[in-house]
């Protein structure tokens, strides 16, 4: 597994390298460089052999899955689907989130304070098993590799990302990390209403945009900053630093007896601490618009949905083994204790958020599957 302890700190990239970096990335100048590991920089190289594997079916054990599959461009990433399922059947246990802007999140998925890497984190849905996502185990991982290795495609971009052109699971790892640091979504109407251009916004958004900083609906103290979420660092934050970030928003209290649903309890099932009993890392709010079904679990279908949600302070689940009342959820965070709002401001606030969506990200090219229509890479016979 590839070592993460080192992080490259910003003192030890030049202004030009910098300015490298911010290409590669596709960066605007307004928004800091993302931490990186020293291990693992990013080249135009690893980012283009990250893209290939990225979509191509032949990483999953069965050859019917690639990451793609469940993380779709045209949705941000996400896939539409309340959860996902896995490359033989499985129904994952989450919903599929948007991958953009993952070089400044503290740490990764739904609920861990345990994966501080992207790199950490990809070896998840490869090796996963309960449930199995891609399917790659101890029995098939050299023959998975090998697929790589002996593909002339493949021994091409391998030489052209390493010196010693040598496929390994850990470069494959490294290289979709490096691809993964290039989607960056800071080109959202709201974004241009932050820098300055008034009009980007209507009048009816920037009336949700008040109502979403405001002290009573209290949206911002989780969701705010340059991605949206309040889980955040970039390269100037000191390399040991992983903020906890992580509440209750009262989704469940099952039987009302303060707990979550037993197949899912976040950051709970990891540590076992039962004041971490249903926390939840705030999902980044920048394409929301795009990421529907809403929740770990995608049981929230529409932003309305959603905002009825926090305006009642938690969900009331009233029937099924979840039935309870998630207003009175003992870890509940004080910021969602519920508010009145009228259908207008509703309405309002929605418009703000479907302000949030980056219609570039969708269409950008250098985001895109890059194998043609009738490649091995897509599935099809050779
Ligand atoms: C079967 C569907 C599926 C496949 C295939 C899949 N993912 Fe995911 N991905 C998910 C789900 C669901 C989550 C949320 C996981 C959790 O919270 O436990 C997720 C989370 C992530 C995250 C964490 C994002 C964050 O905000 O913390 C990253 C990064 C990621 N996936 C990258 C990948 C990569 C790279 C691949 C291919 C190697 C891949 N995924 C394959 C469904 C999938
Ligand atoms: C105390 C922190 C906190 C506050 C305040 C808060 N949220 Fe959240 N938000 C979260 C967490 C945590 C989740 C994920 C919970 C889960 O999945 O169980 C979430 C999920 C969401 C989602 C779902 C996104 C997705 O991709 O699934 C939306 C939309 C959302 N919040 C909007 C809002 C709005 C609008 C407000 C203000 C009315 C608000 N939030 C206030 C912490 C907060």
């Amino acid at each position: 597994m590839i070592r993460t302890a080192l992080v490259l700190c910003l003192a030890l990239v030049t202004p030009g390298q910098a300015q490298d970096l911010r290409s590669i990335l596709h960066l605007p100048e307004a928004v800091a460089l993302p931490r990186l590991q020293e291990e693992n920089v990013p080249t135009a190289e690893k980012v283009a052999l990250g893209r290939a594997l990225f979509y191509d079916l032949r990483l999953s054990a069965n050859g019917t899955q690639a990451c793609a599959s469940c993380h779709h461009q045209e949705l941000a990433f996400t896939d539409g689907l309340a959860r996902s399922t896995g490359s033989t059947g499985h129904m994952l246990l989450r919903n599929s989130q948007g991958l953009v802007n993952l070089g400044y999140l503290p740490n990764y998925t739904w609920a861990s304070n345990a994966l501080v890497s992207l790199e950490d984190q990809i070896h998840v849905p490869l090796r996963n098993e309960r449930p199995v996502e891609l399917g790659i185990n101890d029995a098939n991982a050299a023959e998975v590799l090998a697929r790589f290795a002996e593909d002339p495609e493949y021994q091409a971009m391998f030489a052209a990302a390493y010196p010693d052109g040598q496929p390994s699971w850990n470069r494959i790892v490294g290289a979709l990390a490096s691809f993964l640091r290039t989607i960056n979504s800071f080109d959202s109407r709201f974004d241009r209403y932050l820098a300055g251009q008034t009009s980007a916004l209507t009048d009816q958004e920037r009336r949700g945009l008040a109502l979403f900083n405001s002290e009573r609906l209290e949206c911002f103290h989780c969701h705010s900053g340059p991605t949206m979420t309040t889980a955040y660092v970039d390269a100037n934050d000191p390399p040991g630093k992983h903020p906890f970030v992580f509440f209750s928003n009262g989704l469940y209290n099952v039987g009302n007896a303060g707990t979550y649903p037993e197949e899912d309890r976040g950051l709970y099932d990891l540590t076992l601490k039962p004041r971490h009993m249903g926390l939840f890392r705030p999902p980044s709010l920048r394409n929301v618009a795009l990421t529907a079904p809403y929740m770990h679990d995608g049981s929230l279908a529409t932003l309305d949905q959603v905002i009825t949600h926090y305006a009642q302070g938690g969900t009331v689940t009233t029937e099924g083994p979840k039935a309870g009342d998630g207003r009175l959820m003992p870890t509940r965070s004080s910021f969602v204790r519920g508010f009145a709002l009228t259908p207008a401001e509703k309405a309002d606030l929605i418009a703000f958020l479907d302000s949030l969506t980056d219609e570039s990200l969708l269409t950008n090219p250098a985001y895109a599957n890059p194998w043609p229509e009738g490649h091995p890479a897509r599935g099809e016979a050779p």
